[in-house]
């Protein structure tokens, strides 16, 4: 259930009693819970644009919101003028009983859906995926999962690098490489593959001429060249598939539309923009000035959209997809997971493509700008030597480390089990480490942090689960089971409330794109979880009293399940 459009609504009738029907009502989760379940913060204002005394427009509102009782325990005037609201028990128990009841804990589908389009992972295929990919891949995943769930129709875009002069060298690379015969050793190494083409365009002129000749032959559709780019591609993309296995994510082949399905649109959208006057010639080349956004010498930038020699830019694409997004998908939302220094490019393609029309204004367009990952010394994480540090290696790492983390803890535990606890605590860390935070901050990658059972941590959440399955565990071994839903004491209070926030949580992420509200919630969940664990005993209770507190667990294991799942990450029933 939307639980603040609820409350919203109750707030809103009694505001309308009162004659404040034009005045916000300000309604916000409360900040010190002792006082009450939600704050409304809106009479102040309506008081002064009345010039009356708010405290006493405020007891009259509150008197109207204490009348709805099937909602409203109690509303109290604070301070100035704050109304103090605490929600009814029956109501909280009649909530939880509808999301207990239904498997998707009573979230309701949007009224009305939108087809959003997201473009994320989308790495370059000439190298391998490395840490720069990682923030892209499960940002999108998460957001694709939470916009889907809330009924929305996610169009998921890999827009991987596959097109461009690069792969006139590393095709010149292949070729050199089949002659000899080691073609695929070459290729089982893409990064290794990558330096050697480069060390060979360097050294070669008769190389580096062949690779020009091959872009322009790749350009223009010669069967043989795009053959030998497409065994390329393939084996690159089949190391992306591997990284995408790993990490779980939902991109599949399918979400595949890279740079190069775009390159026949690319001339007509120049031509386009350049009889519409948009763009116009300058030195050759073929560019938009836009007056919004000035260079140093404080002239209208220029978004260059045709090279002089006739080659077509990043920017020249992206107005080709967006193009093709709008009038194919219908689409009513573009998402672009990209790291926060290409913002410049976005806000620049985001006004061209408005002015040219292929950006409606019924159609919304946002860079989902995120930071980087850091190393500990405050810098671009790095391998030692000052490489770039390969995605697999990162995941492989965290898997290892999870791995003897779990058997030091346990070490009768087996191998196999170990290494599959080790896989989902490890993976759920590096993941759960990125989407806790606010995704536009810079943030420091530490393994220790990342894989604590205490904090805001992916291990403690995973734990926090797998402890409300032991107790369901023990409750069928001892043939006691869940029932209604009686919430009596504060801690249950607090956690009802958490749990029925849920809905307002993924709607809040599906609107701001910031998966780390998520995360947060699911962080509180498990604290509420456990101060109710602690202060109200459950399976030393007994009747109603047990089966109500048995049905709070098996709600809260839902939704940490649920949530957890929703930022791409997997639960154990043990651990
Ligand atoms: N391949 C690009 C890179 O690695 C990211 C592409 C993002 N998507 C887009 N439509 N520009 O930087």
């Amino acid at each position: 259930m939307n639980l603040h459009q609820t409350v919203s609504q109750v707030v809103q009738d009694a505001f309308n009693q009162a004659g404040l029907n034009e005045d916000a009502i300000l309604l916000q989760p409360a900040g010190k819970p002792e006082f009450g379940d939600y704050q409304v913060n809106g009479v102040m204002g309506a008081a002064k644009r009345r010039k009356t005394n708010p405290r006493d427009l405020a007891t009259q509102v509150a008197a109207f919101l204490a009348a709805k009782q099937d909602i409203v325990a109690s509303a109290e005037v604070a301070g100035p003028g704050f109304i103090n609201l605490r929600l009814n028990s029956a109501f909280l128990n009649q909530a939880l009983q509808a999301a207990l009841n239904d498997d998707n804990l009573n979230i309701v589908p949007v009224a009305n859906p939108q087809t959003i389009v997201i473009d994320y992972s989308s790495p370059n295929l000439a190298k391998e995926m490395h840490v720069g990919h990682l923030r892209s891949t499960i940002i999108g995943d998460s957001l694709n999962r939470i916009l889907t769930r809330l009924g929305h129709k996610v169009i998921a875009q890999n827009h991987v690098g596959d097109w461009g002069t690069q792969f006139g060298m590393l095709v010149a690379y292949l070729v050199e490489q089949q002659k000899t015969g080691d073609a695929d050793m070459a290729l089982s190494d893409l990064e290794g593959f990558y330096r050697g083409a480069k060390v060979r365009f360097d050294e070669d002129e008769d190389f580096a001429n062949l690779s020009r000749d091959y872009v322009v032959k790749l350009q223009s559709g010669d069967d043989a060249v795009l053959d030998l780019w497409r065994q390329f591609v393939a084996s690159s993309m089949e190391h992306a598939e591997e990284v995408y296995a790993k990490l779980g994510v939902l991109l599949t082949p399918d979400d595949v539309i890279g740079e190069s399905a775009y390159n026949n649109d690319l001339q007509p959208v120049v031509d386009d923009l350049m009889a519409r006057g948009l763009a116009v010639a300058s030195n050759g080349a073929k560019v938009v000035f836009l007056p919004e956004f000035k260079n140093k010498e404080g002239d209208d930038a220029a978004y260059i959209v045709q090279k002089a020699g006739g080659g077509f830019l990043y920017s020249t694409t992206d107005l080709a997809t967006i193009r093709h997004s709008v009038s194919e998908f219908n689409a009513d939302r573009l998402l672009y997971v990209v790291d926060a220094r290409q913002a410049l490019h976005f806000q620049q393609l985001f006004t061209t493509a408005r002015k040219a029309g292929y950006l409606p204004e019924h159609v919304a367009a946002e860079h989902i700008a995120f930071g980087t990952m850091m190393g500990e010394d405050g810098k671009p994480f790095k391998t030692r030597d000052g490489g770039t540090v390969k995605l697999m290696d990162l995941l492989k790492e965290a898997e290892e480390r999870a791995t003897a983390l779990v058997k030091s803890k346990n070490t009768d535990l087996a191998d196999d089990a170990a290494a599959h606890i080790g896989h989902t605590v490890g993976i759920g860390a590096v993941k759960y480490a990125d989407l806790a935070k606010s995704r536009t901050s810079d943030y420091i990658f530490n393994w220790s942090t990342m894989l604590s059972f205490e904090g805001n941590t992916a291990p403690y959440l995973q734990y926090a689960y797998t402890r409300v399955q032991s107790v369901l565990r023990k409750a069928a071994e001892q043939n006691v089971a869940a029932g209604q839903v009686q919430v009596e004491a504060f801690a249950e209070q607090q956690l009802a409330l958490a749990l029925l926030q849920f809905e307002d949580v993924l709607t809040q992420v599906a609107d701001s794109a910031y998966p780390h509200h998520l995360a947060s919630y699911l962080y509180n969940v498990a604290t509420l979880f456990s101060r109710f664990y602690e202060q109200c005993p459950i399976l030393k209770a007994e009747g109603e009293v047990l089966a109500s507190r048995l049905a709070l667990a098996q709600l809260t294991g839902q939704t940490l399940k649920q949530g957890l799942d929703l930022l791409g990450i997997e639960v154990l029933d043990v651990m």
